[in-house]
């Protein structure tokens, strides 16, 4: 069978090589440590498991959902950014439900982008980001985000004909994988730039709950006018620990999310009543489930962290994120320290160069494992020699 050439560009050879190697190490009895994908390893809220299992158990509560959600959830979507960030939504026409924020990820360039549009996206980034432009058959225009610019984008560094042609423009403050954050300055200059282009912007604040040291990170939405231009995607995977539930949620301009909604209706019918029953929940209950996972991830850092200094590795502390954006302190390509460490310590990290090119030279570190792990996992890599 032919598959598409479009499957090309959907295929990082990089996140498949590693896997094999590490099936290969596992069948071999090699015991892993996984800091690789960040997939949250702690539970939700109790009572949110208590509202699904309720929901679940309600025959009513099987017709097929609304693709755009229903309107308690995006009534509880409302209450959570007033609360929040002090920004009101309209939760008919600013706000919607995804199954995930990857789904609003990989469909909003289909609404706006037309062939041979550029879409502003940040290099190292979420895989998904130039997928979806792809998909669109838009042209992807990396935006470097490197140490000396704090890994923000330089927008005045943007030719003006690629901002002329430019329709979308993708932002993630906390970042995934450099773990960078974003202030108040940044976002003004970002939508008075989207606005001198016409540009529409998607903030994906995946995780804005996971911040550190008592930081709490802004939305866009809280910039006067970022809704002229501004939608911002949330998700409940990592501030509620829902990943496998695949609910998160859209709030911001309401054109740009009626177009999605387009694109939505049809493909999907939306996300299952009990799930955004067990969201509204979350969205609406008790928040400091979510602070005391923040500090779990905290500890945790301030563990790995705080270890592999005392081996001579030294990797700053970041303020968000649950992970860790490591220089690789040898010479050596991260795909190759990658492997190296993996083979040599059985801990797993993901090379930057599999987030772009601007991410060679780092690896990410997914903290994702107890604190006992953490430091399996450095007494392992300062035992193996493979920092000097
Ligand atoms: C930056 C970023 N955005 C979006 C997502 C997707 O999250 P969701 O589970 O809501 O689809 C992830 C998942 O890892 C992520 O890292």
């Amino acid at each position: 069978m032919k598959q598409s050439r479009r499957l090309e560009k959907f295929r990082s050879a990089v996140f498949f090589e590693l896997n094999d190697l590490k099936q290969q190490l596992r069948a071999e009895g090699k015991e892993i440590i996984d800091l690789g994908i960040g997939s949250p390893d702690l539970p939700p809220p109790p009572h949110v498991i208590q509202t699904l299992a309720e929901a679940v158990a309600d025959p009513g509560g099987y017709g097929y959902p609304t693709s755009e959600g229903s309107l308690f959830f995006r009534e509880a979507v409302a209450t959570w950014y007033k609360n929040r960030f002090s920004v009101p939504v309209d939760p008919l026409r600013e706000c919607m439900a995804l199954m995930g924020s990857q789904d609003g990820l990989s469909h909003l360039a289909l609404a706006l982008v037309d062939p041979g549009d550029y879409v502003l996206v940040p290099d190292p980034g979420y895989p998904i980001y130039e997928v979806s432009i792809h998909l669109a058959n838009g042209i992807p225009y990396r935006l470097p985000l490197t140490e000396e610019n704090q890994f923000l984008p330089d927008f005045s560094a943007i030719p003006k004909e690629v901002a002329g042609k430019a329709k979308l423009m993708i932002l993630n403050y906390p970042n995934n994988p450099v773990t960078a954050v974003a202030d108040r300055a940044f976002y003004e200059k970002a939508v008075a730039f989207a606005k001198q282009h016409q540009i529409a912007i998607v903030s994906d604040i995946a995780y804005s709950e996971l911040a550190f040291d008592g930081y709490r990170p802004m939305s866009i939405l809280e910039i006067e006018g970022a809704k002229d231009v501004a939608v911002e995607f949330h998700s409940l995977s990592k501030s509620f620990n829902m990943a496998g539930c695949r609910i998160g949620f859209a709030v911001g301009n309401r054109d740009i999310l009626q177009a999605l909604a387009v694109v939505k209706s049809n493909i999907d019918y939306g996300v299952f009543t009990a799930v955004q029953k067990a969201a509204a929940a979350a969205l609406l209950g008790d928040q400091s489930h979510t602070r005391r996972m923040a500090e779990t991830y905290q500890s945790r850092r301030d563990v790995l962290l705080d270890g592999l200094a005392q081996i001579g590795w030294q990797i700053p502390k970041p303020k968000a994120t649950m992970f860790v954006w490591a220089k690789i302190p040898v010479a050596m390509a991260s795909r190759e320290f990658t492997r190296e460490l993996l083979r040599r310590t059985g801990v797993a990290v993901v090379p930057g160069v599999g987030f772009g090119q601007q991410g060679e030279g780092y690896v990410r570190i997914a903290l994702v494992q107890p604190e006992d792990q953490l430091q399996e996992a450095v007494r392992r890599i300062g035992a193996s020699g493979i920092l000097r």
